[in-house]
């Protein structure tokens, strides 16, 4: 039975919130049934997913660094394959900007034989910061957000494969990444950054040992080491019960007080739907 089926990377949450209120939004005016599949942890990566004729596919990522997580971008380039299916793209941002992600993921929709309907990019918390996007999505977004749905569901009823394709601005094809900046407006070099444990905090309760999109905790008398790649993602950290875990590198601090001091006004969410012009 066709359905709308959500994927979606979400190592802290934001993305998981927002794409759940629009899955059901949309549902509640097509009553089709939702199907979520997390591609979060590599398990959710081992198996590419299969669309059946007429599922609605609702694919959404956070922003990082104004792309699709690089990470995740061979994963989501060969698993965003259909056969004409509808699709609506989401993008999740801290409040600096979704720069080219919005433009990337519907541009993988169209090569990968998908007819993006819709588009949004919606402001959520900083994954870096507790100020940042602090409260998104708000009581506004959501009003908006089901607005979007109700658009993107009443092109799904008159839905046809000449129907034509969202537009949205930026790049499909984005060759860098934003490069992050220092109080000052130097780049910031924490690239190589990675978190750390405090045992004096740590209780041992092994929260923090499952969470990594990288697979990249490992165990030492019950603490946890950082052994792997780090997309700097903040999984670990934010699900610390006791705040032992911590990123220290000055180059990473110094980015993210330059963006608490740039990026405080809130921005808008935006949305796009085929067929119309831009709204918000
Ligand atoms: C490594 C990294 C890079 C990020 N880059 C950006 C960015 O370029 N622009 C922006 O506004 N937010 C950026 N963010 C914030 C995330 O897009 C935001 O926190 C998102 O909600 C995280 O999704 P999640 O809660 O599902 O993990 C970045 C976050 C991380 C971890
Ligand atoms: S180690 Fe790095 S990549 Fe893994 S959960 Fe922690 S912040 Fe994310
Ligand atoms: S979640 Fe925190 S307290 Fe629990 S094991 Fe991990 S670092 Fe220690």
């Amino acid at each position: 039975m066709a359905k709308i089926k959500v994927h979606y990377f979400s190592p802290t949450g934001g993305t998981l919130q927002v794409v759940r209120l629009m899955a059901e939004a949309l549902d509640r005016m097509l009553h089709v049934g939702v199907e979520y599949h997390s591609y979060t942890l590599p398990t959710g990566r081992e198996v590419l997913p299969v669309f059946d004729a007429g599922d609605i596919v609702l694919w959404a990522t956070p922003v990082y660094a104004g792309r699709i997580p690089n990470k995740t971008l061979d994963y989501v380039r060969a698993a965003i394959h259909a056969n004409g299916n509808p699709s609506i793209a989401l993008v999740t941002f801290g409040n600096r900007a979704y720069d080219n992600a919005l433009a990337e993921l519907v541009g993988l929709m169209k090569e990968g034989g998908m007819k993006p309907v819709g588009a949004a990019a919606m402001v959520t918390r900083h994954a870096f910061s507790d100020t940042l996007g602090a409260g998104r999505p708000s009581a506004e977004d959501i009003a908006a957000l089901d607005h979007f749905a109700a658009q993107v569901a009443e092109r799904l009823s008159t839905f046809n494969a000449q129907l034509l394709t969202v537009s949205v601005p930026g790049e499909a094809h984005p060759e860098k990444y934003y490069t992050p900046l220092k109080v000052g407006n130097a780049p910031a070099g924490f690239l190589e950054a990675k978190p750390a444990c405090n045992s004096a905090l740590c209780t041992r309760c092994g929260k923090c040992l499952d969470v990594c999109p990288m697979g990249s905790i490992g165990e030492k008398d019950g603490m946890p080491t950082f052994d792997g790649i780090c997309i700097k993602c903040q999984a670990c950290r934010r699900r610390c019960p006791t705040g032992a875990i911590a990123f220290t590198d000055p180059e990473y601090l110094s980015h993210v007080a330059m963006i608490e001091r740039t990026f405080a006004a809130p921005k808008r969410a935006e949305f796009y739907v085929a067929g119309t012009t831009h709204s918000r």
